[in-house]
């Protein structure tokens, strides 16, 4: 490159669900510090004023819109919104998620179910809502899932089934869109520190530990982590990258499924 660049996202517009707080909100501050208009989507109203002013507080330019990705109806008003305001969009992640650390047998269906609506059927709703609005070609979508994708976590069944789900998912957007020039592609996670996630999975300093233990690069990750991933997936600079699953784990990946933290080892007895 015969210039260095700091914006490269410059011009664009960026959807983010899940956006008004961690891994995502990460990924729409480094978004925005490069140049890219955002817009969080979640769905309290609070949060998302919180995480707009945040952004524009350091000069991004951001929008908050208030919606549950479990209801087509409310995303597809919030898309149109911002396509309004916007204009179409170069970018979109699905980030939305629900997470709590329970047995098969310690949740009800119910509980399985909200999980699962929540990532899977919400990626599906996200998407689906989207494509209208989406710039063709040019557009990348990103979604965020975890290793739950490919390897059994105890305690995390509805995860593991909803990451499973949207990994497939995005895939398959990646080949049916490919043609008009959408790219969809998959980060999996590790265990980021400071996030909602790891204070419901690893509450205790115990549980951090053995988080940790499970990661060959020996600490957590940090949100910059993926937000970085994130800001060269959804780059031009990835203008070739489609249907990728890229892990930004530490190795944790590589470890199996050993994942065997305290309050699995209670279950047991
Ligand atoms: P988080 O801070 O709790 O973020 C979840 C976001 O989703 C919030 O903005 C939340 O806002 C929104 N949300 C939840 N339910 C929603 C719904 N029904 N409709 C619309 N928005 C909804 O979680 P995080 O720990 O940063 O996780 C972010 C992503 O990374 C998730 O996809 C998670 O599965 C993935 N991940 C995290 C880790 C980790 O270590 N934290 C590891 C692997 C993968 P509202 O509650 O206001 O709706
Ligand atoms: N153990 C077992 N079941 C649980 C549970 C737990 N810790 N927490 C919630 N549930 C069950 C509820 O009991 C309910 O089932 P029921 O109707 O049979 O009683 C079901 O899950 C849905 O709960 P509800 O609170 O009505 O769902 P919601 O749609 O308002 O919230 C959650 C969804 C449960 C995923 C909620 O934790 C949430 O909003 N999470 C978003 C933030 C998050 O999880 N961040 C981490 C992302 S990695």
């Amino acid at each position: 490159m015969s210039v260095f660049v700091k914006d490269l996202l410059k011009g664009k517009t960026a959807f983010v669900t899940g956006g008004s707080s961690g891994i995502c909100l990460a990924i729409a501050e480094t978004f925005a510090g490069h140049g890219a208009s955002v817009m969080l989507l979640g769905r309290s109203q609070q949060r998302l004023d919180a995480a707009v002013a945040a952004i524009q507080a350091k000069g991004g330019t951001a929008a908050g819109f208030a919606a549950d990705v479990r209801n087509y109806a409310a995303l597809e008003e919030a898309l149109a919104k911002a396509r309004e305001a916007h204009g179409l969009l170069d970018i979109l992640v699905c980030g939305a998620a629900g997470n709590f650390p329970a047995p098969v047998m310690g949740m009800s269906a119910n509980g399985f179910k909200a999980v699962v609506d929540i990532d899977l059927l919400g990626t599906y709703n996200t998407c689906r809502a989207a494509y209208p609005h989406l710039r063709k070609p040019g557009a990348s979508i990103l979604s965020i899932s975890a290793n739950h994708a490919h390897q059994p976590y105890p305690l995390q069944a509805h995860v593991c089934a909803a990451k499973a789900g949207v990994d497939l998912l995005t895939r398959t957007i990646a080949l049916e869109w490919g043609r008009e020039g959408i790219r969809a592609n998959i980060i999996t996670p590790g265990p980021i520190d400071d996030t909602e996630g790891m204070r419901r999975l690893a509450p205790t300093p115990e549980a951090r530990q053995v988080a940790i233990q499970n990661v060959p690069l020996g600490r957590m990750g940090v949100k910059d982590d993926i937000a970085n991933l994130a800001l060269f997936l959804c780059s031009d600079a990835a203008s070739f990258i489609t249907g990728g699953v890229y892990p930004c784990d530490g190795g944790q990946g590589m470890m199996g499924p050993r994942n065997l933290n305290p309050a699995w080892e209670a279950t047991r007895g």
